[in-house]
């Protein structure tokens, strides 16, 4: 009985790992979740994660990143520098964010945009680091282009479209199924985000069913009024449309 009982559990890890979907939630500089407000949120998505069973991760602002690293949810930086461990003042280095539990980066994000050849730096770090790696993209040349270094994810975000409320998926769906084929060119294991203007429960449905491994949002979460609610009802657009 005992010996059935180890076996499942392993099949449940086994099925867990397979699932590469993601969601996560961009705390940007907003003023909304600025000092003890940044915890709050974490906690929400702890919460929300456990119940729904689906891979949440935050990208809060710098300076609390150790702090928030200690709850059990994945905690990713927002931005890293190309610089290296040692005398490199006021830059944010991979090796040493690891050292603070954090879990990995969003790389090139639109608002913080670096050269190729930090990008390729930062991506190979964070993948001998066995890190999270989010590079950022705003079109699907980019897509193809950085899908080739084999991140973790490339999320695709129209500048045009961030903290509209006007959804991707809406807008562009194109954007999203043009880029889930440009990541599988890559033949590797990399998978496609898509964010911007994401706003609700059917904005993710719709982008996970174009073929999106998952989303990354920022305003639609940060700047709602009720924060549990509208976590849950993007956890469970994400639920359902898991592909498994
Ligand atoms: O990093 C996600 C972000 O750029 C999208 O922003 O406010 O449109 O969800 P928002």
């Amino acid at each position: 009985m005992h010996h059935i009982h180890v076996v499942n559990k392993n099949q449940k890890r086994k099925l867990a790992r397979r699932n590469n979907d993601l969601f996560i939630i961009n705390f940007k500089n907003y003023d909304e979740v600025s000092g003890l407000r940044a915890a709050k949120l974490a906690k929400i998505a702890e919460k929300v994660s456990k119940k729904y069973r689906v891979r949440i991760a935050i990208a809060p602002p710098q300076h609390t990143l150790s702090e928030i690293a200690k709850y059990s949810i994945p905690v990713l930086a927002q931005h890293l520098d190309g610089a290296n461990v040692g005398s490199t003042t006021g830059f944010m280095v991979p090796e040493i964010i690891k050292k603070s539990k954090v879990q990995g980066s969003l790389i090139n994000h639109s608002e913080h945009r670096i050269p190729e050849k930090q990008i390729k730096s930062v991506v190979s770090r964070l993948k001998k680091l066995k890190m999270i790696s989010v590079v950022c993209v705003k079109n699907v040349n980019e897509a193809t282009k950085y899908a080739k270094l084999n991140p973790t994810y490339i999320a695709i975000e129209p500048p045009e479209l961030i903290g509209t409320g006007k959804a991707v998926s809406k807008e562009r769906p194109q954007v999203i199924t043009k880029s889930v084929v440009a990541v599988k060119q890559a033949k590797n294991s990399t998978k496609l985000l898509c964010g911007a203007g994401i706003v609700s429960g059917k904005d993710v449905s719709k982008a996970m069913q174009l073929g999106a491994s998952g989303i990354l949002v920022a305003s639609g979460i940060v700047k709602a009024r009720n924060w549990s609610a509208i976590v849950e009802e993007f956890a469970k657009a994400v639920s359902k449309n898991q592909k498994g």
